[in-house]
């Protein structure tokens, strides 16, 4: 029996129809020996009606051996539901089918957990990922996944458009470690050799512009051996693109572009272009963090000129260590609990703060540890610049100035949280802020490693003016960086690079100190093709995952993802990771050792 419509489709003007539906059967009732069966299937619902007292003894049988979630398919006629029958919730709600024939294709048992919306939320996530084949069953994980069909089909569709192509690159890759661990194959055919899985395309994507592709994208799986979180896979999905002979003007037109597309084609919303551009030092000074959530204010300010020569030890001694002293209101909560103050304290200090000083406005004083060592005019600047008013609180840091942003970046996210649980923040469901941070610094140095590292990786290209500090203060130089933001998501990111080899080997050797037979080993061969006509290029990467949770408005990349890994990188459907058998390994020439051996090693 093959369907003639789907179960989100017949409407009143189907009435007196014989039709075929197939699919599951998302609920049983029975009315007095009739059974009301609501069939789904992916596009929605419909209300069939069995009678198990027919003339068909088989026929009976069957209707009353049907269990939810069974396979099913039927014949028979569509009926008008009277008024007080009608379900005006379901698009189907008017009609119903009167059974006439049933074929059953397959008995369900009874379900680990309720294939339903609200219910199959509450439900442990390990349970649902075990049976993940039954959760994505449920409507709302049928949503996401069409709308994640959507956006990488309007991904697609527009980059055919901008001229294209979609170009697949290796999986199995080599060793280039920087960034992310990486994950190894051992080659069976030469012992001891590895391939290792790209963590991005970005070496062959870069390639392929010395090819003269000229415009390259793909939907790109990557992998990276990072600890896992909500907004993090060990394999994830890149839209990833690079382009020949164009500049960062270029490239910001083109991804504005992309997303207002995705956002039409996905949610069917206009979205205004262009974005909005910060400055990294912007980024971090007002938000704390390089990836701003500017749906709200709780602004951060600088207050180190204020207290440098306060006789609150604390603030004036980290002025004059070179640090800083930070600052932000929080409107209307003075009234923090005393748990809820206790966790913000913990966050403070897991990262790395001594303390969460703060003042609170309540009944017209300033209720406060710090206060008494404030001079008058330090409170009067405070004062002025946050404009105090009753009920406010004010939070600061006092350190070096990436950790004195990076704290109240946090405390300041967390403040966001109280404030919606308390309803003071609102902020609407379809509210998209984009936003291009820019200007980041192309290296910073890295204390444990005693070296410079690149800020995004080290293919990116200075910014032409700053050429010259590359040899004199490296700090300084910025790079032709970009990354695309979205309500405090890091989006993507990406970069003009370097396409001379003089340059990107100064830039490996002398600025990031990597050794000589090391960028050779490793990048030897990119080194080579910049000799033989290489293009000015540049690319970005979206993490598709994260693009999609967005605009499902959901905070983990886990729910938007058809078979996601868990924190602790299992699959729990299929189970993996999984042991192998000594000949597998054998063949690999490759010994294990426990863990006891190990740590005897
Ligand atoms: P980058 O490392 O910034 O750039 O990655 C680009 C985007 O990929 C997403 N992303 C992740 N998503 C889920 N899980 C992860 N573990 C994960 N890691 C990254 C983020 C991020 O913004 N080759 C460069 C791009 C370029 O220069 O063109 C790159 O990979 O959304
Ligand atoms: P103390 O004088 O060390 O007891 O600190 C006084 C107050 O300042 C306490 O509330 C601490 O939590 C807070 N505090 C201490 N160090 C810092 C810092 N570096 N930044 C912000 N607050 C701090």
């Amino acid at each position: 029996m093959k369907r003639t419509h789907h179960c989100g489709q017949l409407r009143k003007d189907d009435v007196g129809k014989t039709v075929s539906l197939t699919g599951w059967i998302d609920s049983i009732r029975d009315h007095g020996g009739i059974l009301f069966v609501d069939l789904r299937d992916r596009e929605g619902l419909t209300q069939v009606k069995a009678n198990p007292n027919s003339d068909d003894a088989n026929f009976n049988d069957l209707v009353n051996s049907l269990k939810p979630e069974s396979v099913i398919a039927i014949e028979g006629e569509v009926e008008a539901r009277d008024e007080a029958n009608s379900n005006d919730k379901l698009p189907t709600g008017a009609i119903e089918v009167q059974v006439t024939r049933l074929v059953v294709h397959n008995i369900s048992e009874t379900p680990p957990f309720p294939i339903d919306d609200e219910k199959g939320d509450k439900v442990n996530e390990d349970l649902r990922l075990s049976y993940r084949y039954l959760d994505l069953r449920r409507g709302k994980m049928q949503r996401v996944m069409k709308l994640r069909h959507l956006a990488s089909k309007a991904v697609r569709d527009y980059l055919d458009g901008e001229g294209f192509y979609d170009v697949e690159t290796p999986i199995l890759f080599k060793s280039t470690p920087e960034g992310a661990r990486e994950y190894l194959v051992p080659s069976r055919r030469d012992p001891g050799y590895f391939y290792a899985l790209p963590q991005s395309p970005q070496q062959f994507k870069q390639m392929l512009m010395v090819s003269g592709i000229e415009r390259y994208y793909q939907i790109a799986r990557c992998f990276r051996d990072e600890d896992l979180r909500a907004d993090r896979q060990m394999e994830f999905t890149q839209i990833d693109l690079e382009l020949s002979f164009i500049d960062r003007e270029d490239m910001y037109a083109l991804v504005e572009g992309l997303m207002k597309n995705v956002w039409k084609e996905a949610l069917g919303m206009d979205i205004p272009t262009p974005f909005p551009r910060m400055s990294y030092q912007d980024a971090m000074n007002r938000y704390g963090v390089d990836k701003p959530d500017t749906r709200f204010g709780l602004e951060i300010s600088d207050f180190s000129e204020n207290f440098k020569e306060s006789s609150f030890k604390v603030f004036s001694g980290t002025v004059k260590n070179g640090g800083v002293v930070k600052a932000f209101k929080a409107p209307t909560l003075a009234n923090v609990t005393q748990g809820e103050m206790k966790s913000l304290e913990g966050i403070a200090k897991s990262l790395g703060a001594k303390g969460l000083a703060f003042i609170k406005v309540e009944g017209g004083e300033w209720k406060s540890p710090i206060v008494k060592f404030f001079s008058e005019e330090e409170k009067e600047t405070l004062s002025k610049e946050l404009s105090l008013e009753e009920g406010d609180i004010v939070f600061f840091a006092a350190s070096e100035w990436e950790q004195a942003c990076a704290i109240l970046g946090r405390i300041r996210l967390e403040c966001a949280e109280l404030l919606k649980s308390r309803g003071v923040l609102e902020i609407p469901a379809n509210q998209f802020n984009f936003l291009w941070v820019i200007d980041f610094p192309l290296m910073s140095y890295d204390e444990d490693e005693g070296r410079y590292v690149a800020t995004h990786h080290p293919f990116t290209s200075p910014v032409p003016e700053d050429m010259d500090l590359l040899d004199s203060d490296p700090k300084a130089v910025r790079g032709q960086h970009y990354d695309l933001v979205l309500n405090g998501v890091e989006l993507g990111g990406g970069s003009i690079r370097i396409h001379q080899t003089e340059i990107q080997r100064k830039v490996f050797q002398d600025v990031l100190a990597i050794p000589e037979d090391v960028v050779e080993s490793r990048f030897g061969y990119m080194l080579e093709a910049f000799k033989y006509g290489a293009p000015p290029h540049g690319g970005i990467a979206f993490g598709l995952d994260r693009l999609v949770a967005v605009l499902a408005g959901t905070p983990s990349i886990r729910d938007v993802i058809a078979f996601p890994k868990t924190q602790k990188g299992q699959c729990l459907m299929t189970n993996s990771p999984s042991m192998v058998t000594d000949r597998q390994l054998k063949e690999l020439h490759i010994e294990t050792l426990t863990l006891e051996e190990e740590t005897a090693e």
